[in-house]
């Protein structure tokens, strides 16, 4: 595996310390100092010098400007730029899905699939640049015609987290575009070096093409850039993902400024084993859905209800299945679970069990590891904690892999402590009866934005739309027709005939 630099320049990446880059042009800002730090083994892998309010201010100018042309671009000739940024990103898919394991800490499988899910949505956002579709309504009016048109909304400011360092960005940013709107992007400042990975090959793929300057920007740096992005009247549109204090905040600040916001917040999510499931497929859900991304996805697994008629034999071959899951260096093939994301990470996790403990949790797993793994990393046995009840603990979000497992009586009682929770973003439930399955996914059953039937909470595919609801924030990204957030609503009423009746039968004058 390459090293940064070695990646840096297989990405084309200009400026590798840069905190600010406009189309293609990088700038190397002289905001407060910025340390990246690999996840794999805490090394120092660049620091930079975080872009300032006047940095943002300049991208913002920036995707205003472009924002003016880009808009009046025919929707198709937009989805060539989105389709020719699926091709680079299939022709640069090793080296970058290598830099999101070395910076995010992801093993190579998922890394190479959270490329592949950018240049799903890629081939997804071209298709929709033929599709952005209104409805043609019956009026009331003779001689009339009634008909609505979706236009570009404005340059989209977007903030995102480590987690999903790239796929995450790539649903906004291929989306936004074919709907017209610019972008400005505010990363975590954890991942940097894949955003500008990121927008190094965006800016590849509209070489040769009349593409504004300004039409995306990235801006690297702390909280307060994302606070003045979110407060920047601007932007019409902010799209966040990450904490639910932060998306709170953010919805405070643009709902302030009567904005739209759009957030992908908190999961806490769960999953149902019922007595007729297929154990096997089960535990393999449960597992990929608890320890994939080391319990550090949106969607991953945290709370699982199990029906007390197999709750023994469930546990004990799910126990196994952990014993035999490799921890370690993610850029090694045999590893399945790679390292948390840093030290505060590894010190939530801790506080989690500790509490999971004193509230009559049996704990199993969760300890450090430092033997055969990268030194510098933060490296952990996932764990299991069988809990009496669904208690306090299991009311936060931890982003770690803690599996917390409840046993249970009736399905109206798992349904009820599966929805007992503030967030709702994913579910599932495992059952070969319909009547479970269906009446999971009815009203009366899963409250989340996503409910699955026989597979876990995580690994949602790009055509759907994808969000959750309550604490998760309401906001739907990638498919479906998530894409009418990128844009604004005309309602056109046109006249042919030469009088003018009035709507309502109103007679005036
Ligand atoms: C996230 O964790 O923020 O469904 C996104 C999944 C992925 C996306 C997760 N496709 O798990």
């Amino acid at each position: 595996m390459s090293a940064w630099s070695e990646l840096a320049r297989q990405l084309g990446i200009r400026t590798e310390d840069a905190s600010l880059v406009i189309g293609d042009q990088s700038v190397v800002s002289d905001g407060p100092e910025l340390h990246v730090n690999s996840a794999v083994d805490g090394s120092r892998l660049a620091s930079l010098q975080s872009a300032t309010a006047n940095d943002l201010h300049t991208a913002i100018s920036a995707g205003v400007d472009a924002f003016q042309s880009w808009r009046v671009v025919p929707p198709p000739v937009r989805g060539e730029l989105v389709r020719r940024f699926g091709e680079v990103l299939r022709a640069s898919k090793r080296p970058l899905a290598e830099l999101v394991t070395l910076e995010a800490g992801k093993i190579m499988a998922e890394s190479l699939g959270e490329v592949q899910e950018m240049i799903d949505i890629c081939d997804f956002a071209t298709g929709l640049s033929r599709q952005l579709y209104g409805l043609t309504i019956a009026t009331e009016r003779p001689q009339h015609r009634m008909m609505e048109q979706w236009h570009p909304l404005g340059p989209v400011g977007i903030i995102s987290a480590f987690n999903f360092p790239v796929a995450v960005w790539a649903w906004n940013a291929a989306i936004a575009l074919v709907c017209g709107d610019t972008l400005v992007w505010k990363p975590s400042e954890k991942t940097p070096l894949t955003a500008l990975a990121c927008q190094s090959l965006l800016t590849q793929a509209a070489e040769g093409l009349d593409v504004p300057k300004g039409l995306s920007s990235v801006v690297i740096g702390g909280r307060e850039i994302g606070s003045a992005l979110a407060a920047d009247e601007r932007l019409p549109l902010i799209s966040a993902t990450g904490s639910v204090p932060m998306g709170r905040s953010v919805a405070q600040v643009v709902a302030g400024r009567l904005g739209r916001s759009l957030l992908e917040l908190g999961g806490n999510n769960a999953s149902i084993v019922t007595a007729s499931a297929d154990q096997e497929l089960a535990i393999r859900g449960i597992v990929f859905g608890a320890v994939g991304t080391c319990g550090q996805r949106c969607t991953s697994l945290r709370r699982l209800f199990v029906h007390d008629s197999i709750a023994d034999a469930l546990l004990q071959r799910l126990r196994k299945a952990y014993e035999s899951t490799s921890v370690g260096d993610p850029r090694q093939e045999s590893t399945l679970v790679g390292p948390l994301i840093d030290e505060a990470a590894f010190d939530q996790m801790q506080s989690a069990l500790a509490d999971a403990a004193s509230q009559g949790g049996q704990v199993s797993g969760g300890e450090r590891i430092t033997e055969g793994v990268p030194a510098g990393g933060v490296y952990v046995r996932p764990a299991i904690v069988e809990m009496p009840k669904q208690s306090d603990v299991m009311f936060t979000e931890t982003f770690a892999p803690i599996l917390y497992v409840v046993r249970y009586q009736n399905l109206e009682n798992a349904i009820a402590m599966h929805n007992e929770v503030r967030q709702g973003l994913s579910s599932s439930i495992f059952t070969n009866d319909l009547r479970e399955a269906e009446h999971f996914l009815s009203a009366a059953g899963s409250d989340c934005g996503i409910a699955n039937v026989n597979m876990g909470p995580s690994g949602a595919e790009i055509g759907g739309a994808f969000g959750g609801e309550k604490e998760t924030g309401g906001g739907r990204e990638s498919g479906s027709d998530s894409w009418k957030t990128y844009m604004r609503r005309a309602t056109n009423s046109i006249n042919f005939g030469s009088s003018l009746p009035l709507a309502q039968g109103i007679q005036f004058g």
